[in-house]
């Protein structure tokens, strides 16, 4: 270690976009490694509306290592954090800012503590995968700080033990993570599936119904539904399966019906397992389901599909639009239909295009 007085502060920032899952995740198979009892496939929404920036920094004047979110202090004693700065740390290398005159030896990042300030542009534990873009922006900035020399793959499977959509966040485009085997987690990462590139005419808008904090968390609601319900292993190991395949090959293809049957049915189920989970989980509120009747009639009218929908855990719509002009018809039936700050109790819009995870050095 070396530097001025150790006065020095190293410092990375870096900014990582959310995910959406059009095939979800839900249930674990190992609590603590952060396993899931089946695969699943996201698209990476672009972090000009919804994604975490993130700095990090070293110091020898750093007496612990601290975190705040959103300006606030958080704790960082939960085992999932330390599970992250554990396998981060482990992993750390040599580190020489010349200009500096800063020398960090791999052996040092064990003593080293660090300041970590985290902030989101988007409502936090709303439902809108905030700790995904969270937990994904975290590794990437450490992993870059402490110049890991993993692959984002490799990066993703310490991601997924801080929160398991997490690990979908550490790619741009289209992503899969696969479940694995092993019981270690070692093959239990993820993989894109095409990059953002790839079927770019797609527009994504977000009906933010509600930017409360949801009532029950998606990891204890995920851990009841393994526990209760009698669907979800026939959901994990029948439908989830054959949906995975389906869905890449109309990733591939660009085959808007088949991902639009795809992502509707799954978030459907989704959300049929919470409803069979006891006591049942209701994350769709009134105004979610007639969103969905909105898109389901419209779908109908057409020849073809125009929008696909989406709802993760909580009543927020993540609607696909199949193009830019299907996307503007789509923002004025919602406007016509949902005025932001009606009775409807709808908050606001955001519209977005798929994206590329952004490392802003
Ligand atoms: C409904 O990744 O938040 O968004 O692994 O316990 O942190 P933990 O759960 P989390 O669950 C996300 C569930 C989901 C579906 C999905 O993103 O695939």
């Amino acid at each position: 270690m070396g530097g001025e007085a150790e006065k020095w502060v190293l410092m990375v920032t870096a900014r990582t976009p959310t995910n959406i899952a059009v095939i979800k995740y839900w249930g674990k198979r190992d609590e603590t490694l952060i396993l899931p009892i089946n695969d699943s496939i996201s698209v990476t929404l672009d972090p000009s509306h919804l994604c975490t920036t993130t700095t990090v920094s070293v110091s020898p004047s750093f007496d612990q290592d601290r975190m705040w979110l959103n300006g606030k202090e958080i704790s960082l004693q939960g085992g999932r954090f330390q599970s992250c700065l554990r396998e981060i740390r482990a992993r750390a290398q040599d580190v020489e800012d010349k200009k500096k005159g800063i020398k960090i030896n791999k052996e040092d990042w064990q003593k080293l503590n660090l300041h970590i300030a985290s902030y989101n542009n988007f409502p936090t534990a709303a439902g809108l995968a905030s700790s995904a873009a969270g937990l994904a922006c975290l590794v990437f900035s450490l992993a870059k700080l402490m110049n890991l020399k993993e692959d984002n793959s490799q990066l993703s499977a310490i991601a997924r033990q801080g929160s398991g959509s997490a690990c979908r966040s550490l790619y741009g485009g289209f992503v899969k993570w696969c479940m694995g085997k092993e019981e270690n987690g070692s093959d239990s990462l993820a993989v894109q599936l095409a990059d953002e590139k790839h079927w770019d005419e797609l527009v994504i808008i977000i009906a933010v119904v509600s930017a409360q904090q949801k009532e029950t968390s998606s990891t204890s609601g995920m851990r009841d539904t393994v526990e209760t319900s009698a669907l979800i292993e026939h959901r994990a190991k029948e439908v989830v399966p054959k949906r995975i395949t389906e869905m890449e090959g109309a990733i591939q293809n660009r085959d808007f019906a088949t991902f639009t049957r795809l992502a509707c049915t799954d978030s459907n189920q989704f959300h049929a397992v919470c409803l069979d989970t006891y006591p049942p989980i209701f994350y769709m509120n009134d105004t979610s389901h007639r969103i969905i009747s909105c898109v389901e009639k419209w779908n109908r009218a057409e020849e073809t599909p125009q929008v696909a929908y989406t709802f993760d855990a909580g009543p927020n719509a993540v609607m696909i639009a199949r193009n830019r002009k299907t996307a503007a018809l789509l923002l004025q039936r919602l406007l016509y239909n949902f005025p932001p700050q009606s009775d409807t109790d709808l908050d606001s819009y955001i519209i977005g295009d798929k994206s590329i995870l952004q490392d802003a050095g």
